[in-house]
């Protein structure tokens, strides 16, 4: 078959946006023509355009355009219009987690700690209808990008699940690591949220996914969340949180510690951690517990690979894993981090869905389950755990 040409646009000149490029390079079920990048800060988008010889574009538009695809790589607050002005052009979007959010009423001054946490899940829910009806009239579609779900541990779970008719009993899962490192982010009105939102988006992602996997190959539809019960904390806003200079402290009205517990409509439940208060490295894992076999899958870190280093100078120009404190003494460098953690596995995959109408396993409907979830969390803490029901979609 002849391979098929995506024209590509990158929106946003950051984080996301570096690896994003890094993943087209791999792709090769269809040729990539980066066709150019936008972003708002424009000085940005130059040095980030000069550097990978593309085109930088005055405006989104312009870009829009030109191309068949945009990777949404902006900060979540910019997630909805960016996405929509897609699908209204019929242009795929492949948007960064999370899909979509509530980053308050427009007021400079907004404050994530003390409005009623009702107004940020109605508000959410309104944005995912916005979403999914553009999504609906266009001829393009919704591309999810939560990397976890195409990590390969969690695919390799898949196919246990599918297999072998397992019956999931209960998921337990956590993302953490000493904080992120974007400014925006310790803001509720540029990321609609804190940790419970910004890192329990993907061990989330992936539970809800593993449930809809099971619920398909049991019974031919997908099992769906129903309820969750959740905990925020503010730890290292405590007044006598003691600094000692490893985790991020400065965050400004979001919640650094989380716990959601979702039970599912057939009764059965997930656990989810979500943290910016651990230090020694970035700790994503997802462990299922079901009727027939248990899996623990190690996103990172993992032991593929184990390195003694007796003076922390001899690495100092090797990357050994993401968010470590220390590169001394025995640590667990990962050989391809990017593999590990599903990024190019997630870009080759919705290239071919793009070229190919290959099955996508990040569909918008996931997308909003997991957002739907979270604010109905971020309701449920504000009332001290109370179970909080969860409208599906
Ligand atoms: N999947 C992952 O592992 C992962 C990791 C990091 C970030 N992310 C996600 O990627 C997204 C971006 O995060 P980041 O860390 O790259 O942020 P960043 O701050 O590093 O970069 C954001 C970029 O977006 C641009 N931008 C901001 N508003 C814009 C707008 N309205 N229009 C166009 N450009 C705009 C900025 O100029 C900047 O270049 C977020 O949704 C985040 O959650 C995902």
């Amino acid at each position: 078959m002849e391979k098929k040409t995506i024209r590509t646009g990158i929106i946003g000149a950051g984080f996301a946006a570096t690896f994003h490029f890094e993943c087209l390079k791999k792709v090769h079920g269809t040729n990539v023509e980066v066709e150019g990048v936008y972003a708002i800060d424009t000085d940005h988008a130059s040095s980030y355009a000069k550097k990978r010889g593309i085109r930088a574009y005055k405006s989104l538009e312009e870009l829009l355009d030109k191309v068949d695809v945009i990777h949404v790589c902006t900060p979540p607050v910019a997630h909805e219009p960016i996405a929509i002005a897609a699908l209204e052009r019929d242009k795929f979007a492949i948007v960064e987690k999370p899909l979509t959010g509530y980053f308050g009423d427009g007021s400079d001054d907004f404050n994530g700690d003390t409005f009623p946490k009702t107004d940020a899940l109605d508000h959410s829910l309104a944005s995912i209808e916005r979403i999914l009806k553009a999504e609906k009239k266009s001829k393009a579609k919704i591309l999810y990008a939560e990397n976890w779900i195409y990590a390969p541990s969690i695919q390799k779970e898949r196919e246990i699940i599918e297999k072998t008719g397992a019956q999931v009993l209960w998921i337990y899962g956590e993302e953490a690591h000493s904080g992120s490192h974007a400014t925006t982010y310790a803001y509720w009105k540029f990321s609609g949220g804190g940790v419970m939102i910004g890192k329990g988006c993907h061990p989330l992602s992936a539970a809800l996914y593993l449930k809809r996997v099971e619920g398909i190959a049991r019974n031919g539809k997908p099992i769906l969340p129903k309820a969750v019960s959740a905990r925020t904390h503010a730890i290292t806003r405590l007044p006598g949180f003691e600094d000692k200079g490893h985790i991020r402290a400065d965050y400004h009205d979001i919640d650094d510690f989380s716990l959601m517990h979702v039970v599912f409509e057939d009764g059965t439940i997930a656990d989810i951690f979500a943290s910016d208060i651990l230090v020694g490295g970035i700790h994503n894992w997802l462990q299922v517990s079901a009727n027939n076999h248990r899996t623990v899958c190690n996103i990172n870190p993992n032991t593929a690979m184990q390195t003694y280093n007796p003076v922390e100078d001899y690495f100092k120009d090797i990357y050994v894993v993401e968010k470590t404190g220390t590169k001394q003494g025995w640590s667990n460098p990962s050989p391809d981090e990017d593999w590990f953690t599903g990024y190019p596995q997630e870009i080759e995959a919705f290239y071919r869905t793009i070229a190919y109408g290959d099955e996508l396993e990040t569909t918008s409907n996931l997308a909003a389950d997991c957002i739907s979830t979270i604010y109905s969390a971020y309701v449920s803490a504000e009332k001290a755990g109370a179970e909080v029901p969860i409208k599906t979609f």
